[in-house]
């Protein structure tokens, strides 16, 4: 058997921390104090604890060159049973758990990951999280609790000079431009009796996401136009759909084609979304009813955004879906890549919401989401296409029950808030 390390592994020597009544009894802290050694390989996506065999025989093997198992030193050996089912080491053979250890490890390779980057994204991915609870927990929820919990934050705007060093600006007349700036506001509060009309639905989808023109330069080579930048203009953003409130779009899980815009169904399935599922991506069957129930369909919206019931509700739910392979194509194992693509992110948040906003709309951007769910829903395989945000838009309800950032009054009539 031939075999040799994964491509991509960092080891953090962890140390837990907590609360422990013999040690305070005893005359000590009150805190037990744990420390151990973890791989974080982004392949397995879970972490990994090692003994020091396991460790120093991580440390021996080489990721590009295959050696003998046989030929390991006797002391090392009894290490690589652990390595091998880890994952953290594979195996060449037809044995099923290494094959599909080595077919992961290939993926990522082949997807040109920077090690940092790959292992960053990996290892920030949420299952289960309900962040609306965890934020009641921290007893930090509202700006005053948060000011005393967390103390002053540093302040609002930074200053270099003094104020008569400064080279004031004149403040120019508002026009339409500054107007529809000072409308947008993430919207906490949708109207789902309202309908959504079709034709508004597929304007905003059209000038976020559409590719607006192309540059051809083979046939397999094809780079897009759209109305945001985008590193290397390679656009690798994805945008994957739940349609629960439109005219003339059955609820559901949609695929949002760029080129041809248009929507692409993908079946739903509750077991997916509810995490119940151990179907990986393979075991999609594409035969499934596409329609889904409102209520289950809802609560997986739930999921996704990790609870903030004040999203679940808006009309249009967006996932911002990076592929990495595209953008790594060209800049491969590249200090800035991942950067570069969650920037894209937020070019075309605000470009929905200014789109939003323009057509009388409200939308918002979250960056809490659970994206083991939101991967398994949509069968996406996240070492190359990854859950990087929601977004969504819809109709603003008439009465402000989750709070909205609008201090001028621009959004809300003071008595709706
Ligand atoms: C990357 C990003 C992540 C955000 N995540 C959340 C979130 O998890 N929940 C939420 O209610 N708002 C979220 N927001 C919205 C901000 O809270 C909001 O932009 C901020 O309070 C300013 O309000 P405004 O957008 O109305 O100007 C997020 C905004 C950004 C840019």
């Amino acid at each position: 058997m031939k075999i040799r390390r994964c491509a991509v592994v960092f080891l953090e020597p962890r140390e837990d921390v907590a609360f422990e009544l013999e040690s305070l009894l005893a005359g000590g802290d009150g805190l037990r104090r744990d420390r151990r050694w973890l791989a974080l390989a982004p392949h397995i996506g879970e972490e990994v604890e090692l003994d020091a065999a396991e460790r120093e025989l991580l440390g021996r093997l080489s990721p590009g060159q295959w050696i003998e198992a046989g030929s390991l030193d006797a002391d090392l050996a009894p290490a690589l049973p652990r390595l091998l089912a880890e994952g953290l080491a594979v195996a060449d053979g037809d044995d099923a758990t290494q094959a599909g250890w080595r077919q992961r490890d290939a993926r990522l390779r082949e997807v040109h990951w920077h090690p940092l980057g790959a292992t960053l994204h990996a290892f920030t991915r949420w299952e289960g999280v309900d962040a609306v609870q965890n934020s009641k927990d921290s007893r930090a929820e509202t700006a005053v609790e948060m000011r005393q919990v967390l103390g002053a934050p540093p302040v609002e705007a930074a200053t270099r000079a003094e104020d008569d060093a400064r080279v004031a600006l004149p403040r120019i007349a508002p026009n339409d431009f500054d107007r529809l700036l000072a409308r947008r506001a993430t919207c906490r509060n949708f109207d789902p009796a309202r309908l959504l009309p079709f034709e508004a639905f597929a304007r905003v989808m059209q000038r976020v996401f559409a590719a607006q023109a192309e540059v051809r330069v083979s046939d397999d080579t094809v780079f897009l136009k759209k109305n945001v930048p985008s590193g290397g203009g390679l656009h690798p953003m994805e945008c994957y759909l739940v349609v629960q409130h439109v005219e003339g779009v059955a609820p559901g899980l949609y695929h949002y084609h760029a080129t041809d815009h248009a929507l692409e169904p993908l079946p739903f399935r509750a077991t997916d979304a509810a995490g119940g599922s151990e179907d990986g991506i393979d075991g999609r069957d594409g035969d499934e009813a596409i329609a889904a129930e409102p209520a289950a369909l809802r609560r997986f919206v739930m999921d996704m955004v990790a609870q903030q019931h004040w999203f679940a509700d808006a009309h249009v739910v967006v996932l911002l879906s990076p592929r990495f392979d595209r953008t790594f194509w060209k800049y491969r194992q590249h200090a800035k890549g991942y950067r570069v693509v969650a920037l894209e992110g937020g070019h075309l948040s605000q470009t929905l919401y200014l789109s939003a906003t323009e057509a009388g709309l409200g939308a918002f951007i979250t960056g809490a989401i659970n994206e083991k769910q939101i991967e398994r829903a949509f069968g996406l395989d996240p070492v190359s296409q990854g859950a990087l945000a929601i977004c969504g838009f819809g109709w603003r309800g008439p009465v402000m029950e989750t709070a909205e950032l609008d201090p001028a009054g621009e959004v809300w009539a003071p008595a709706a808030s």
